[in-house]
């Protein structure tokens, strides 16, 4: 979707319904200006390329665009990655970090899931939007910042307020200028062409057929209710395309949906039903027979992210090696040779070959195995946002089929 600059527009977004064509309002108002935004809205619903959007048609495009997932860090180190610290501020702190704050610097700084930021961070976080000055951890010089921020949350943030884990002062300079991005199942208008856009994305990098949805497939998209929203349909047209033989998707390639929606009865048909029977694996690891060597174990994160699996589906952490190994493969898998990979980790080459061999992965073809290594790891479990809930009735782009 981003377009070859990496700047994304107001343009390059499906939108619609005439409530999305409020929120495009607001938005490029905002972008004309660098007042603080509040994206509000449900998991799924598009805050964060709203926020690109902004960015993008800002003042700003090309400047840096820096995350932050407020609900994934540990609390612990919120500080410190937030406003940075000095080296041997505390124990661990081995050299000095520049912050998000600093790393956002001229350009705009996105909060994520700004609800869930400790209170001892809101005391820092408001006065740097008071002073534009962050303190590093264990500094003693205050650090000028010129940051554009856009929060987001899917919590009501009053009642956070109300229950004393949101500052009220804060809330006040961050709910300048709001915007609520409606849940899908209030756009259902916009379905189909969300829903058309996906499928021919998804056609093209998956090297499929499929042209086009039926009508009676349409209709059911457009019926049901999305709770997770427009990630869950990307990811719904993304399972479909892989499913489908045909150069149309139908009813059958959607059995999840089919028999949820409202009185699906009527139009789920009997193949869909038998699909549903035959239950989806959720393969927490290779997909396909004999890659277990060099198939890492990931997790899809949001739109292009990629985690590597921390806690097996038994719920047993796993260990550092396990861990290192995968992302080992994983550089292996999107290099185009040994070389590039250790520059990616950033280890020496020499390192990059006695882990290899430390840990069993001598063999690893040389060749580039990109493509097939990207199609398995984002097949390889359901996509998670981090840190915050699996959105319940999210259909998995993962089969193991
Ligand atoms: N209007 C839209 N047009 C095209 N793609 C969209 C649109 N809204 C959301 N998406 C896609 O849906 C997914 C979820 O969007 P995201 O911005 O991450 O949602 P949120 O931040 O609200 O959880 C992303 O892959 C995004 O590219
Ligand atoms: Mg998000």
């Amino acid at each position: 979707m981003a377009k070859l600059d990496g700047v994304l527009h107001f343009a390059d977004l499906v939108l619609r319904a005439e409530t999305m064509q409020r929120v495009v309002g607001l938005a490029r108002r905002a972008a004309a200006s660098t007042i603080p935004v509040l994206i509000e809205g449900e998991s799924g619903v598009g805050k964060e390329l709203i926020a690109r959007a902004i960015q993008g048609e800002s003042e700003r495009a090309g400047k840096p665009f820096v995350v932050v997932n407020c609900g994934a860090i540990p609390e612990k180190l919120v500080e410190s990655i937030l406003f940075g610290h000095e080296k041997g501020s505390f124990t661990g702190a081995i050299d000095r970090r520049i912050g998000k704050f600093q790393e956002a610097d001229g350009g705009t700084l996105f909060l994520d899931e700004i609800g869930e930021l400790p209170l001892e961070a809101q005391v820092k976080l408001l006065r740097a939007l008071h002073d534009g000055e962050v303190d590093p951890v264990g500094a003693r010089r205050s650090v000028k910042v010129n940051f554009r921020l856009i929060s987001a949350t899917n919590r009501d943030m009053v009642q956070l307020v109300k229950e004393g884990r949101l500052r009220e002062d804060l809330f006040y300079r961050l709910n300048v200028f709001p915007i609520r991005v409606p849940p899908l199942r209030e756009r259902r208008d916009e379905v189909p062409e969300l829903a058309r856009h996906f499928l021919a994305r998804v056609a093209r990098e998956e090297g499929r057929s499929v042209k086009s949805i039926g009508a009676e497939a349409l209709h059911l998209l457009t019926r049901y209710s999305w709770p997770g929203n427009v990630r869950q349909l990307q990811n719904a047209i993304f399972r479909a395309v892989v499913l489908s033989d045909g150069d149309e998707l139908t009813v059958n390639e959607f059995p999840q949906i089919a028999a949820q929606a409202d009185g699906a009865g009527g139009i789920a048909p009997a193949a869909a039903l038998a699909a549903l029977a035959q239950p989806i694996t959720i393969a927490p690891g290779p997909v396909m027979l004999g890659a277990e060597r060099t198939v890492p174990q990931t997790v899809a994160i949001g739109a292009g992210g990629l985690g590597i699996l921390a806690v097996t589906a038994q719920g047993e952490l796993r260990s550092l090696e396990a861990m290192e190994a995968d992302m080992i493969r994983l550089a292996l898998g999107r290099s185009r040779g040994r070389a590039e990979a250790a520059r990616s980790l950033g280890i020496g080459r020499s390192t990059l070959y006695r882990k290899m061999r430390e840990l069993g992965l001598e063999g690893y073809p040389r060749g580039p195995a990109k493509e097939r290594e990207e199609r398995n790891a984002s097949f390889a479990m359901p996509a998670q946002a981090v840190g915050g809930a699996t959105i319940p009735g999210t259909d998995r782009p993962d089969i193991a089929a």
